[in-house]
């Protein structure tokens, strides 16, 4: 059985991955950790509770808020990208009677931290429980240190971040997810626990244009189709103004693609070491992709390729249905 704790800062790609996780049968979603990333960690957590409330689920997953700032460095946000709500500004939409066109979940959310959830899922689950990180990887390192023994019994950890060979989406040389908490994804590297690192080299092989958004939506005229095409606007004007295409990339729905059709996608091993310093490197993810010869000690297991048009349509596929 895959029993699945996400941990995430919703974020417009953050809310697909959810949607498509949460629609997947072959998961068991035991349980979701909120992250101050994309936005403040108070917002991620309302984000969350609002994606929820698209899915008639039986059972909510366990839900806890966690650290609302990096270990070491100040909170970088990404709100001029996902919008000021994170979610493309969909929660200021009305319903003609006034009432939130898209309302908050009726779900709990647990007394106890994100961390201390993660802590307490892996000791409900050793050996078997799967953390996929689709923010900064803050609340897991910090459960890593809080209790390193027990986070020894962590399945693996299936990481969106990083990048190696293609430029960075901060900085040159850094992707938005570690370069917001280097220090934590360090820690995570350096741990020992089984690490798929899902890096921009791959998520940019994957682009979702607005036209095809409309193409795939067209039949259907309810909630689902509704909130995929008003929460990903905002994004795909930002990246019509400043990547040069009308459309997004989908980066943190892949690591749930791996976990549901593994066959699509490519990895090597590699031993993974991330740049905590540098003036011009903070936040650079440093390995030698060319393979077992280059790697004597790999940490990680690094994902190279994916076949874009399959994944897509699997996405579609499960998303709407
Ligand atoms: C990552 O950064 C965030 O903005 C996205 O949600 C994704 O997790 C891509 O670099
Ligand atoms: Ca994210």
């Amino acid at each position: 059985m895959n029993r699945i704790l996400i941990d995430t800062d919703p974020g417009v790609d953050d809310a697909l991955a959810l949607l498509l996780a949460l629609k997947s049968p072959e998961l068991h979603i035991e349980a979701i950790t909120t992250v101050s990333g994309n936005v403040h960690v108070d917002q991620a957590t309302q984000n969350l509770l609002r994606i929820l409330a698209l899915l008639d689920l039986s059972e909510y997953p366990i839900v806890a808020k966690g650290k609302s700032k990096p270990l070491v460095k100040p909170l970088v946000k990404a709100e001029h990208v996902h919008g000021n709500d994170g979610l493309g500004n969909i929660s200021e939409l009305r319903n003609p009677d006034g009432s939130p066109r898209y309302p908050l979940a009726n779900c709990d959310i647990s007394t106890i931290s994100g961390v201390d959830l993660i802590i307490e899922m892996v000791r409900r689950f050793p050996d078997e429980l799967v953390i996929v990180a689709l923010g900064p990887l803050t609340n897991i390192s910090v459960a890593i240190q809080k209790d390193p023994e027990c986070m020894r019994r962590i399945n693996s950890v299936i990481m969106m971040g990083g990048v190696f060979s293609d430029y960075g989406n901060v900085t040159t040389t850094a992707e938005f997810n570690v370069y917001v908490d280097p220090h934590a994804a360090h820690e995570v590297f350096n741990s020992g626990v089984p690490i798929h690192i899902v890096p921009l080299d791959v998520t940019h092989q994957v682009i979702l244009t607005g036209e095809r958004l409309i193409a795939e939506t067209k039949a259907f005229n309810d909630k689902m189709s509704k909130f995929l095409i008003e929460s990903t606007q905002a994004c795909m004007e930002f990246y019509r103004e400043n990547v040069g295409f009308y459309g997004f990339h989908v980066h943190d729905a892949l690591p749930i693609g791996i976990l549901t059709h593994p066959h699509l996608f490519e990895n090597v091993t590699a031993h993974v070491q991330v740049e905590t310093e540098g003036n011009l490197t903070s936040g650079m993810t440093v390995a030698d992709l060319r393979g077992d010869r280059v790697n004597t000690n790999p940490n990680a297991n690094v994902y190279i390729n994916v076949d874009s048009d399959k994944f897509l349509d699997s996405f579609f596929q499960r998303i709407l249905s």
